[in-house]
């Protein structure tokens, strides 16, 4: 398989996209974070996409409102080789950063300087499944065909931003981080204009209830595959790390997708395996697993 060597290559034991250069890894730690930065944090195919939606719509808002302040969504800050510090400096505040990187990789300074960040979690089976689609038809990450095969890899941490659990458990420092709001995709599912309420208390941005139906309504699975559908194809932005074309990233949009592939006895092996782990976790024992 020469063509998996070239697409993913590791950083510290974790499989990267190679769009995602060694240098710029090895720099992470240099990139100068602003106090007013935001960070949009999720292991890959949890819903990225559609927080980033959720954030551009209230800020939009808000800016119709009252100020002029300005936002710019960036591209994934891992995503590139190092001109992608220079190109980030060069970006007027406020900047809505998109990462999956795990929390011992976000560069220090988001840290010193409390900057907010916000990480999505989704359940991990329905993630696994969502993330096997993208592999069949990005053509930035290997060609895994079998469903079977792409799930000993996901269990074992063998795909982009390795092991799922890992990921989660990184974040467990900043669960009682009132800097960091974490959200779970299923309970956005249920009641959206609930979230987009607390996102924007977290990040002090007052929207009337009309205005929350509105980003709600904007920010629906639906409108937001019918918006990408329209786009040009490898539209150059890009909030997840893999892919420059949205059309990609509107697939199902679903809870419980995992039932249509797991079977019985590979969803036993994924509970025996993660079993321990999400029980030590906070964040993981919150996700609903077995919902649809
Ligand atoms: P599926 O492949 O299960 O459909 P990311 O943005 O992190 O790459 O995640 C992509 C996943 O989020 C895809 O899942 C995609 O359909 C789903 N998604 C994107 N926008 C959504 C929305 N507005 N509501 C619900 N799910 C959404």
């Amino acid at each position: 398989m020469p063509e998996q060597i070239e697409l993913v290559h590791r950083f510290r034991g974790i499989p990267f996209s190679t769009r995602a250069s060694t240098e710029l890894l090895q720099s992470l730690d240099d990139f100068e974070a602003r106090e007013d930065d935001v960070l949009l944090v999720s292991y890959p195919k949890s819903g990225t996409h559609w927080l980033a939606e959720i954030l551009r719509n209230l800020y939009n808002c808000h800016t119709e409102n009252n100020t002029t302040s300005q936002v710019t969504l960036t591209s994934s800050l891992e995503f590139g080789d190092l001109s992608k510090f220079q190109e980030l400096r060069n970006l007027p505040s406020k900047r809505l950063i998109p990462t999956h990187l795990n929390c011992d990789m976000v560069p220090v300074q988001f840290k010193t300087k409390k900057c907010k960040m916000i990480y999505v979690i989704r359940n991990p089976k329905d993630t696994a499944v969502s993330m096997f689609h993208y592999y069949q038809q990005n053509p930035h990450l290997p060609k895994i065909d079998k469903w079977s095969t792409f799930l000993e890899m996901f269990l074992k941490g063998q795909v982009v931003y390795g092991s799922w659990i890992d990921h989660v458990l990184s974040w467990e420092k900043k669960e009682n981080d009132e800097n960091t709001l974490f959200l779970y995709y299923e309970s956005m599912k249920k009641d959206l204009p609930t979230y987009v309420k607390e996102i924007s208390s977290f990040l002090n941005i007052s929207v009337t209830e009309d205005q929350i139906k509105d980003i709600s309504k904007k920010s629906s699975f639906s409108e937001m595959k019918e918006k990408a559908e329209k786009e040009k194809v490898n539209s150059n932005h890009t909030v997840c790390a893999l892919t420059a074309d949205r059309k990609l990233i509107f697939r199902k949009g679903a809870v419980g997708d995992w039932k249509n592939h797991f079977t019985s006895k590979q969803n036993t092996q994924f509970d025996v395996l993660f079993k321990e782990k999400i029980n030590s976790s906070v964040l993981a024992s919150r996700v609903q697993y077995e919902c649809q």
